[in-house]
């Protein structure tokens, strides 16, 4: 029989150190978002969601419904198997097809999540290329920290965008003669800053590095089509290796990075996280597919999305709150407290029926504890105008 104890320890321990998540129970309500009910200890709330990743709605969209609802009649539910043993549909095919499409690349790779593909594309690579030295952006999201963690090769941690410690990294990487191999993200979501990626990929090319970014916070959002921050900015052919979610912008479940065919081949056969697991549900991809190909073609939600976020951001400022130097969709809002930030997060939830979650370390550095607020294109004026007039009476 297992002994309590040590568990009981760990959770005593994680309350006293303020680190004890509290999950808040809520459901969202097809065509109401960003409404959605909250189940609180005393009733249930209609909220407004502040803090969703469906940054553009797209999991209530009728588009990506609709292919999910077809699939399902056509196909079933799951996909019955992993890639190798009967998991790999057609639906999984052309939603990598559509992927590489979407990034340039010539193959793409589907995991079960952006975390997965993170975590055991490092692991894979570190298996293909004995040599690997990883040079790894301090910011970089748990997933990265814990595939290089994993893989159990060389690493050097970089100050987030600094590339003058970055380029003396690459210098001592090559003279070791190891492989240097840089993993940044292109917006970091806690902060909503943009990482100086043109710099960081002059800085790879000139010291022969592998580059792989991870642009989860970006696919759907930025670009002509809504491939990230690289198509943004010119610079896709500049980076060799792109994760990304289809979890966040597009709405529905599941993560991929896009590459080089003959890279991708060989990290397919190695990567036990992509391996020895039942593939996604052709369900989820086939909304997946339809969200891609829907935002390639229309950037409305994503102009939308950004004007909400300039707007709330404008009204936060006008207003004297602290929100942080984001130069993204991202609004993190400075609380400085862990107590703090929870418990202004637990009053707006339960007396202005306004839901952000407090974001408290380990997620970011003690001290710069926040609220970080997701403005979807569904959020109207008058729900921002309710979001500062709560902050101005609770800050
Ligand atoms: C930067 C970053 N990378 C990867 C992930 C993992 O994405 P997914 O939710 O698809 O596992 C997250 C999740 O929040 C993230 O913030």
């Amino acid at each position: 029989m297992i002994d309590i104890t040590p568990f009981e320890t760990t959770i005593n321990n994680l309350k006293k150190a303020g680190k004890y998540r509290v999950f808040n129970d809520i459901l969202r309500e097809n065509g109401q978002f960003p409404y959605a009910l909250w189940y609180g200890e005393y009733g249930v709330k209609t909220i407004v969601n502040w803090c969703s990743n469906d940054y553009l709605g797209m999991g209530q969209n009728k588009i990506v419904l609709d292919a999910m609802r077809t699939a399902l009649d056509k196909t079933g539910a799951g996909a019955g198997g992993t890639r190798n043993i009967s998991g790999t549909t057609h639906y999984h095919i052309i939603l990598e097809h559509e992927l590489a499409s979407l990034h340039k690349k010539p193959a793409a790779l589907l995991y079960s999540s952006a975390y997965v593909a993170n975590e055991w594309t490092i692991i894979a690579l570190s298996k293909i290329i004995p040599n690997i030295h990883f040079i790894s952006d301090q910011k970089n999201h748990n997933s990265i920290i814990v595939g290089i963690s994993y893989s159990r090769k060389p690493k050097t941690i970089f100050q987030n965008n600094n590339l003058k410690e970055l380029e003396q990294i690459f210098q001592t990487v090559k003279a070791n003669n190891e492989i240097p191999c840089i993993i940044f993200e292109s917006v970091y979501s806690m902060d909503g800053d943009v990482s100086r990626i043109q710099e960081i990929c002059d800085l790879a090319d000139k010291y022969q590095a592998i580059t792989y970014i991870d642009e989860v916070h970006a696919v759907g959002l930025y670009g002509k089509e809504g491939a990230g921050k690289l198509e943004e900015l010119g610079l896709q052919d500049r980076v060799d290796i792109v994760n990304g979610t289809l979890g966040k912008a597009f709405g529905v479940q599941g993560g991929y990075i896009a590459t080089d065919a003959t890279v991708i081949d060989a990290i397919r056969s190695i990567a036990a996280g992509f391996i020895f697991t039942t593939s996604l549900s052709p369900i989820t991809c086939a909304g997946a597919f339809s969200a891609i190909k829907y935002l390639r073609k229309n950037p409305e939600l994503r102009e939308k999305h950004q004007e909400r976020a300039t707007l709330l951001k404008n009204k936060l400022k006008a207003a004297g709150v602290n929100i942080m130097p984001s130069t993204t969709h991202i609004v993190p809002v400075l609380i400085g407290n862990a107590e703090k930030a929870k418990s202004i997060s637990d009053q707006l939830l339960t007396d202005y029926g306004i839901y952000v979650q407090a974001i408290n370390y380990p997620t970011v550095a003690i001290g710069t504890e926040r609220l970080r607020f997701a403005p979807t294109p569904y959020h109207t004026n008058q729900m921002i105008d309710d979001l500062v007039d709560a902050l101005t009476d609770l800050l």
